[in-house]
């Protein structure tokens, strides 16, 4: 390719920026995307030929930095200008009807609006935009003081790395990045092709991806973001429901009534209706959710009721409890990781969980089957929470046959037959054969 002059370049640089920035939009945050992927690459492999030609030319925001690459030796500490407060929670409906009548005794009224969202599963995040660009990204760490992980929220394709249209000069929002559960299985499926040990569950593969020093590499990870939250200095909005469709109008992916992943309730009931789908319907969802979160509506009310050392009296979060089967111990069977740690695992009488036929459980270790006192054929309660492999949390005694006895764990490896060793404070069994069994 023949060098350009450098305004052309500078004008068509900006053309190219603006026009994936766009297409980036449709595709990740409408999901409706307007050019084939293969001109969406077009474009970018023009950019990035133009950006190794002129790098004093490249933008801070550039869609390229999709990404990634730059890598981050240490994680800057950085103050939030407004604390990330945690939410109250409750398992119990009665609970969060209460809450709703001390938010109308409080404020006066039984007038009220709700907002009702989902409550994502993920790491909480912080973004800011200047003058409509994305400056910078902040984990919320302790709730006042978080870690700039910029670099790596640059390659989340569903954060705008620019915004268009009305915004505030500059604005904070706020939102859960999470592994949607397809890139979830997808690395699962790859870990277990290349015997690693497999992710427990996506929340703490989000946030360790979040963590990763290489960007590059949260890139190819296919994390998602939803977000919830505006915060401005002046007061933007009436009701929260206005800055989540503003936010949205932006270029954020907000939660969208369509779909009911957000509603506006007026009382108890519509609370109670909204609260019993997602309990039924949350499994069909292709990214976690852990419960329902509830807001007050109206801004002034909010700051009316105020907040709590640690939560706002504004919101609430009712969460799920974890579904919850039994069936029966067929077995206990061991598994022989790639650094010689046995896993124990419960093989089930298969059973219908949370969506997905559950055959086997995760025991963890020795003291866990000790704990739990198993015995062949006895049947067990088994919970999927966050976990997506399942656990037993308890025996049925009322239904043990007499004569058993508890389960004997192994001593010796069941791939080569090494002895097993346990160091002292060592959860687990290791085989220490160093020259590896020979599966
Ligand atoms: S609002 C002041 N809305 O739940 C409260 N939080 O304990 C601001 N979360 O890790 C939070 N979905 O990131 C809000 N729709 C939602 C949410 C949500 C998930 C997370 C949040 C934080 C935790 C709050």
């Amino acid at each position: 390719m023949s060098r350009m002059n450098i305004d052309d370049a500078h004008s068509r640089m900006r053309a190219l920026e603006h026009e994936l920035h766009k297409h980036n939009h449709a595709y990740y945050v409408l999901a409706k995307p307007v050019i084939s992927d293969y001109d969406f690459d077009m474009l970018l492999k023009e950019l990035t030929e133009l950006e190794e030609q002129f790098p004093e030319l490249v933008s801070q925001n550039s869609p390229t930095k999709r990404v990634g690459g730059d890598i981050t030796d240490k994680f800057e500490k950085v103050k939030h200008r407004f604390p990330m407060l945690s939410l109250s929670n409750s398992y119990s409906f009665e609970e969060i009807a209460e809450w709703a009548e001390r938010a109308q005794k409080g404020l006066g009224t039984e007038d009220l609006e709700y907002i009702l969202e989902l409550k994502y599963d993920g790491v909480a995040i912080s973004l800011t935009y200047e003058q409509g660009s994305l400056t910078r990204a902040v984990t919320r760490g302790d709730g006042e003081i978080g870690e700039d992980v910029t670099a790596n929220v640059r390659t989340i394709n569903s954060i705008p790395l620019n915004i268009h249209g009305d915004f505030p000069y500059t604005f904070e929002i706020r939102g859960e990045i999470f592994l949607p559960l397809k890139e979830f299985h997808r690395l699962n499926e790859q870990r277990a092709a290349e015997g690693e040990e497999l992710y427990a569950n996506p929340r703490n593969t989000a946030a360790g991806t979040l963590k990763n020093k290489d960007s590059a590499f949260v890139a190819k990870r296919g994390l998602d973001c939803f977000l919830y939250g505006v915060y401005t200095d002046e007061n933007q909005f009436e009701h929260h429901y206005d800055s989540l469709m503003a936010a949205s109008k932006w270029g954020f992916k907000t939660p969208g009534a369509e779909d009911r992943y957000v509603e506006i309730a007026r009382g108890i009931s519509d609370i109670q209706n909204f609260i019993e789908y997602w309990d039924k319907k949350r499994s069909e969802l292709p990214f976690e959710i852990d419960g329902i979160v509830l807001k007050i509506n109206n801004i002034n009310r909010q700051q009316e009721l105020g907040v709590t050392a640690k939560s706002p009296r504004w919101a609430i979060a009712y969460k799920f409890k974890a579904e919850s089967v039994s069936t029966r111990l067929n077995a206990v069977t061991y598994q022989v990781g790639r650094t010689g740690a046995i896993t124990p695992v419960a093989e089930l009488e298969p059973v219908f969980l949370a969506g997905t036929t559950v055959k086997r459980a995760s025991l963890h270790n020795a003291d866990q089957i000790e704990k739990l006192d198993l015995r062949l054929g006895d049947s067990v309660y088994v919970e999927k929470g966050g976990e997506i492999i399942p656990k037993i949390t308890g025996v049925d005694l009322s239904t043990r046959s007499s004569g058993t006895e508890p389960i004997a764990y192994i001593t010796e490896c069941p791939d080569c037959h090494t002895p097993l060793e346990r160091k002292e404070g060592d959860a687990k069994h290791f085989c220490p054969n160093e020259f590896g069994c020979p599966t």
